[in-house]
């Protein structure tokens, strides 16, 4: 039976007409653009849940059969293909994988954009030592529009290639100086000669006293995470990313804001407080114990990790990601606890109702630390690898929501405070009764 072609809606003895949109994998939408127009009612939706807020060619998400594709390839081909990182940030920024020539070019941009303005240096000395690196890269990326102030929009959307290289490898060499900052290490700065992993590695662990040596299985492994974090669809800070671009904000400062939400421990914030739950979990040796806390309603305890707006099944990120703790281990002969806490607590919870009967499985953040940890990064950089991922992501659908010409996002609300003491025309000209 076809599907109809409109919804009825019946307010009253109203009724009327609202377009159905069917996405290209058969998802259904209804058209509500003049809902308000010819009714003069809107939807309540908080949190968006049932809302979608665009029309979006970059990636798709099936959250019941766990599917994730970036411009129509899954993530799991483009693993197995061995696709870098900077081929699928030109993928979700292009729109395709590049060519050889293409490929060339990008990687150029890349390099050339790698320095930051060598002023911004001293941005990190104003920092009090221990400051979050979040609230550093977010600060630093909002001040690029003063270094590089040609972000308004005409020149954006021409020099794309330009603003994207530049976030994407600038921002880069930003997070390997906060860490060394953070050390009291010298910076080491970055090298046209290798690639965009092997640079970052070499960044974060060179040393003038011991000259790091940059391993092939690191830096694949590095170009698999950076991957599978780089979109996600309308998460919370590609949301926030849009909505704050559609006032034509500059990119630097869109960026910025999308680096915060972000930050939050219910969103890239959960990888780092994964690590603190399982070495919690370590300590005590007793995951009952935690599974009460999390089921006690006045417990605000999380099984962090767990859990998706979208997805009710496995996250693809994170299957991909456990089997890469499998693997890297074995190739470096090297052992974690906390992986074997993280195996033991998944299959607790893929047993236990609590979490079956909520659909809650683990998402990409819950194996995603352990490999970060595994290649040296510390815990308080588990957020800014998710954002130098996402950057690509947060980029292209910067790009598709300013092609698209979108009007200001600006929701409406259901008012439910004071009734408005709407002056009458023989109160005092004050206004106030
Ligand atoms: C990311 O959107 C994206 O795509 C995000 C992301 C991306 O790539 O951009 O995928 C990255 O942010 C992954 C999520 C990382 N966050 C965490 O791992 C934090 C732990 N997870 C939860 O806080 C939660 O699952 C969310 C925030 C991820 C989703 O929250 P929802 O969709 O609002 O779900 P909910 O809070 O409405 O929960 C429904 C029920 C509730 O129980 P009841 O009220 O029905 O009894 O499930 C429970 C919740 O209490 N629940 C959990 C839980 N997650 C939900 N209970 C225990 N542990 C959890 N992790």
């Amino acid at each position: 039976m076809s599907s109809p072609k409109n919804a009825i809606l019946t307010i009253g003895n109203q009724q009327i007409e609202l377009p159905i949109i069917t996405g290209t994998e058969g998802e259904k939408a209804i058209d509500l653009s003049d809902l308000r127009k010819n009714t003069g009612f809107v939807t309540y939706d908080p949190s968006l849940m049932n809302t979608a807020v665009c029309k979006s060619s970059i990636t798709y998400v099936n959250g019941e059969k766990g599917i994730l594709c970036y411009r129509g390839i899954p993530i799991e081909r483009l693993i197995k293909d061995g696709v870098s990182f900077v081929q699928i940030a030109y993928l979700l920024v292009h729109g395709n994988l590049p060519n050889s020539s293409e490929g060339k070019a990008f990687s150029q941009l890349l390099n050339v954009n790698s320095l930051m303005h060598e002023d911004m240096r001293h941005f990190f000395d104003l920092y009090p030592r221990g400051a979050h690196p979040m609230h550093i890269l977010s600060t630093m990326i909002n001040a690029l529009a003063v270094y590089y102030p040609n972000v308004d929009l005409l020149s954006l959307k021409e020099d794309i290639d330009i603003s994207s290289a530049r976030l994407i490898s600038t921002v880069r060499t930003m997070a390997a100086f906060a860490y060394k900052k953070s050390l009291g290490e010298p910076i080491v700065y970055p090298r046209n000669d290798l690639s965009y992993c092997a640079n970052f590695l070499n960044m974060m662990f060179d040393s003038p006293v011991a000259p790091y040596h940059i391993s092939e299985q690191d830096v694949r492994l590095l170009n698999v995470l950076l991957i599978l974090h780089a979109d996600h669809e309308q998460n919370c800070s590609t949301t926030t990313v849009r909505t704050i671009g559609s006032a034509q904000v500059n990119l630097y400062a869109t960026i910025s804001a999308g680096i915060s939400a972000l930050s939050g421990p219910l969103h890239g914030g959960a990888n780092q407080a994964v690590m603190e739950m399982l070495r919690k979990i370590q300590k005590d040796g007793n995951i009952k114990k935690f599974f009460d806390k999390v089921k006690d309603k006045n417990n605000p305890a999380r099984l962090m990790g767990f859990g998706h707006r979208v997805y009710k099944t496995f996250d693809p990120r994170a299957r991909i990601i456990k089997a890469e703790c499998t693997r890297y281990f074995q190739e470096r002969h090297i052992t974690d606890p906390l992986l074997q806490v993280a195996f033991e607590l998944e299959k607790a919870a893929l047993t236990d109702d609590y979490f079956i009967s909520r659909n809650l499985y683990p998402n990409v953040d819950f194996y995603s630390g352990i490999l970060y940890r595994a290649l040296g990064i510390p815990e308080k950089m588990f957020t800014v690898m998710f954002a130098l991922a996402r950057l690509p992501g947060w980029i292209a659908h910067w790009r598709e929501m300013i092609g698209a010409n979108t009007r200001i996002v600006r929701p409406r609300q259901v008012y439910i405070g004071k009734k408005c003491r709407i002056p009458s025309c023989n109160s005092d000209k004050s206004g106030v009764n």
